[in-house]
């Protein structure tokens, strides 16, 4: 982040002059809990030490200007518009000023550079990223008064709004609440959460990004939320949270096969989560990987968001003697994440990319996770 911030005050010296504050905020990492955000249900994630920093100093007139030093380019804007300014990076800060007027506050212009290193299409929220910069950036600089929660809101909203991703919370919460060395279980109905201090003495988090995104028509995500929507609805429930097993088999022949199969998936993870949180309690990290390869294959066969890299990755993983596996965040590509015993990990990360070069072509890249802290000025 210290590097990043060199870089981003540097650019907004030569393009804006001096005054600028700086803010962070992460991407992060989700232990267990996939997709049950928007199901009301519970997720387990944690901040990373990668994320986006903003340098950013209120301007005169209604013109924001907005500087992706990634890509090298500008964008203009002004906050009373509704229409969205023509780049779609640009749409995740547009959307969350807008988001913060909707909400009643009072937005001034402001020039702004940023740059990010969440790796993209990684699964590990860069976009969240984006948005909790600029939310938790504009709610100091306007003297807004929002809390965490809501510029975690804001996030989301800016998500549905203006990006066309009907997303749960778990991205932006966890941007926004991170906290060094801590994971979060968050119950997305009560918003009630925990940190869980993350120190397995003998076992490491890795990520392993196959760097694959698949392409794919229409909105995956979006339709996998409205089949858990339809069967709630049937069950006559507000969502799937809280439904059992029973309930579910009781309803199968009047809904889908499809349907039942995404909210069988999302009933079982419920209590993975529980699950975990119990073996976590034991230090039983052992239980706790074996549960992260349940919702692995849970994802791949019922929930039908993996894809033959990361299903190739788990397989890889459980035959090196990896303790858990399993592919994180929305699906479609990206990364595993994985939990291994530290006197495995060095064989594991090898044959990981040896093998996985060979039937691919490219190896996957390799993120050791630390946990971090969340949504601040630095
Ligand atoms: C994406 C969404 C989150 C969550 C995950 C799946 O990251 O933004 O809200 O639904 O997918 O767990």
């Amino acid at each position: 982040m210290e590097q990043m911030k060199q870089r981003v005050g540097q650019k907004f010296e030569a393009l804006y002059g001096a005054g600028a504050t700086f803010y962070a905020s992460p991407g992060r990492i989700n232990l267990i809990g996939e997709h049950t955000d928007y199901n009301a249900g519970f997720v387990f994630p944690g901040a990373v030490d990668k994320g986006v920093v903003v340098a950013i100093r209120p301007s005169e007139g209604d013109v924001c200007r907005l500087f992706a030093l990634d890509l090298d380019e500008e964008c203009t804007f002004a906050l009373k518009e509704e229409e969205k300014p023509a780049p779609s990076w640009a749409h995740y800060v547009f959307g969350v000023a807008r988001e913060m007027q909707k909400r009643g506050a009072t937005i001034g212009a402001f020039d702004a550079v940023f740059s990010g290193n969440v790796p993209l299409g990684a699964g590990m929220s860069s976009s969240a990223a984006l948005e909790s910069a600029f939310a938790f950036a504009l709610n100091e600089l306007n003297a807004c008064g929002f809390d965490r929660f809501e510029l975690a809101r804001i996030g989301q909203s800016t998500e549905h709004n203006y990006c066309g991703v009907k997303c749960g919370i778990m991205d932006q919460f966890a941007s926004v609440f991170g906290k060094k060395g801590c994971l979060m279980r968050l119950d997305c109905r009560s918003m009630e959460f925990a940190y869980y201090p993350f120190d397995p003495q003998e076992y490491k988090l890795v990520l392993l990004d196959t760097r694959v995104k698949h392409q794919l028509t229409g909105s995956p995500y979006n339709d996998r939320r409205l089949s858990c929507e339809r069967v709630a609805k049937v069950l006559g429930r507000d969502f799937l949270r809280g439904a059992t097993m029973e309930e579910l088999e009781a309803l199968r022949p009047s809904i889908s096969e499809e349907d039942f199969k995404r909210a069988r998936y999302v009933i079982g993870e419920e209590q993975r989560v529980m699950a975990v949180c119990e073996a976590l309690e034991r230090g039983d990290y052992e239980r706790v990987g074996r549960t992260m390869y349940e919702t692995h294959w849970g994802l791949s066969r019922d929930y039908e968001v993996s894809c033959e890299e990361l299903d190739f990755l788990a397989g890889v993983a459980a035959e090196c003697g990896v303790a858990g596996s399993r592919m994180m965040g929305g699906g479609f590509g990206g990364c595993t994440i994985n939990l291994v015993k530290e006197s495995l990990y060095a064989d594991f990360v090898a044959t990981a990319k040896r093998r996985f070069a060979e039937r691919y072509g490219h190896e996957p890249q390799v993120y050791e996770v630390a946990i971090s802290d969340g949504s601040r000025r630095l």
